[in-house]
């Protein structure tokens, strides 16, 4: 406390005398930000800056020692960054270094913070010294990393150095989209802490050998995606919504004894999210074989007195009518975004929403497009 003390009168005094024309001052308040908490620095950023130059900022993307990208920092006026492979790792693919030369800093406090992205990976530093930093990646996650960042270029964001305790809360939120062992951990380690989740293994097999004519129509599947972008959004959605399972189905038996899964989410050859019903054949196939998010699901079949009283023929008419109907992105933000405040738990907050959603946007364009596109062009009318 006595320190937040001390920087806040440093701070005061140093406003003092930047306000009597102490042109050449090399302090600035606006660089001791950083240091400060969030509870304390945030309301002082908030005054000092718009909204949106809270958002980081896509700088480029490096993909080779050739890159000739430069930009200004907020600190650092001249900033080059380029790409160099390598397989140190002696691995399949090898790794890469990201060289980042910043040089002429307006003030000896500043510093300029940087998020550093693929599909795979997040992660971030910050610059204080004017000098070549580099970012080590030992190896690529594998073959489409590899790819992506050949052919993408590993994506640079530049984020307004008081924005340090958000990146510290966006450090939690990011992993969860990576498509990897560690996503799925980053995944488990939110529910248990945020939820109080509780995750046992269960003994092998891990698959029960169901058989398909024990299932009746109106049975239940609770499913719980814990990896890749189904399950990071998942894992938002349980925790912003209080359930443990982030995706249902239903089954269906037709009048030739048949049996069906309706749900929302299948993908079609055009690559869109739809609404479909599928042979339970299919959907238990893709589930125990395809699903790279690692689904949990649980069998839950009707109560026999709710059976007796399931509508086979109104569940089929209802089902067909929206089979082919699109996934319905445009709702599923706003049954988290539903008041003006108090959205978010700790530690997100509008401000962390946006910026994931600013450096999703740029990594993959087409499923943030969805969320957010789909649902204000929805609410706004104008789709
Ligand atoms: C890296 O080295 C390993 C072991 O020598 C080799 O198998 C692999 O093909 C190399 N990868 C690349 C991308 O050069
Ligand atoms: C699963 O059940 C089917 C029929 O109920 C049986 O034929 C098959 O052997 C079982 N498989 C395993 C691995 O238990
Ligand atoms: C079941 O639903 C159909 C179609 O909506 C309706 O015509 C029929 O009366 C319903 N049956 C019962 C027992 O409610």
């Amino acid at each position: 406390m006595a320190k937040i003390g001390w920087l806040l009168l440093l701070l005061s005094v140093s406003v003092t005398v930047l306000e009597v024309g102490a042109l050449n001052s090399p302090f600035k308040p606006r660089d001791v930000l950083p240091l400060l908490p969030r509870q304390v620095s945030w309301p002082i950023l908030n005054r000092l800056y718009s909204a949106v130059d809270l958002l980081p900022v896509f700088v480029g993307a490096a993909s080779s020692p050739d890159d000739n990208l430069e930009w200004k920092g907020a600190c650092f006026y001249d900033n080059k960054a380029w790409m160099v492979f390598h397989n140190d790792s002696a691995t399949q693919f090898g790794g890469g270094t990201l060289h980042i030369k910043v040089s002429k800093a307006h003030s000896w406090t500043c510093m300029d913070l940087y998020i550093f992205a693929t599909p795979y990976r997040v992660t971030w530093d910050y610059y204080f010294l004017a000098r070549e930093h580099t970012l080590e990646i030992k190896a690529w996650e594998g073959k489409a990393e590899y790819e992506y960042v050949k052919n993408h270029g590993l994506s640079i964001f530049l984020l307004h150095a008081g924005m340090l305790g958000t990146l510290q809360a966006l450090w939690e939120v990011f992993p969860l989209f990576t498509n990897t062992g560690w996503g799925e951990n980053s995944n488990i380690n939110f529910l248990e802490k945020h939820m109080g989740a509780s995750f046992e293994a269960r003994p092998q097999p891990w698959v029960t050998n169901v058989s398909a004519d024990d299932i009746h129509s109106g049975d239940f599947l609770a499913v719980s995606k814990i990896r890749g972008r189904w399950g990071a959004f998942e894992t938002l959605e349980k925790w912003v919504s209080g359930a443990y399972a982030g995706h249902t189905a239903v089954c269906l038996r037709d009048s030739n004894g048949k049996l069906w899964v309706g749900e929302s989410g299948h993908e079609n050859e055009k690559g869109e999210d739809i609404i479909a019903i599928i042979p339970w054949e299919e959907w238990w196939d893709f589930e125990l074989h395809k699903d790279d998010s690692n689904p949990h699901i649980a069998l839950l079949p009707l109560h026999p007195d709710m059976r007796a009283r399931f509508n086979e023929t109104a569940a089929w008419e209802y089902a067909l009518s929206m089979a082919g109907k699109p996934y319905g992105y445009h709702n599923m933000i706003f049954s988290w975004i539903d008041t003006l405040n108090g959205n978010y738990p700790p530690p997100l907050d509008a401000n962390v929403v946006a910026c994931v959603m600013t450096i999703w946007s740029q990594i993959q364009p087409e499923y943030a497009a969805n969320m957010w596109n789909e649902a204000l062009n929805k609410r706004l009318e104008t789709k």
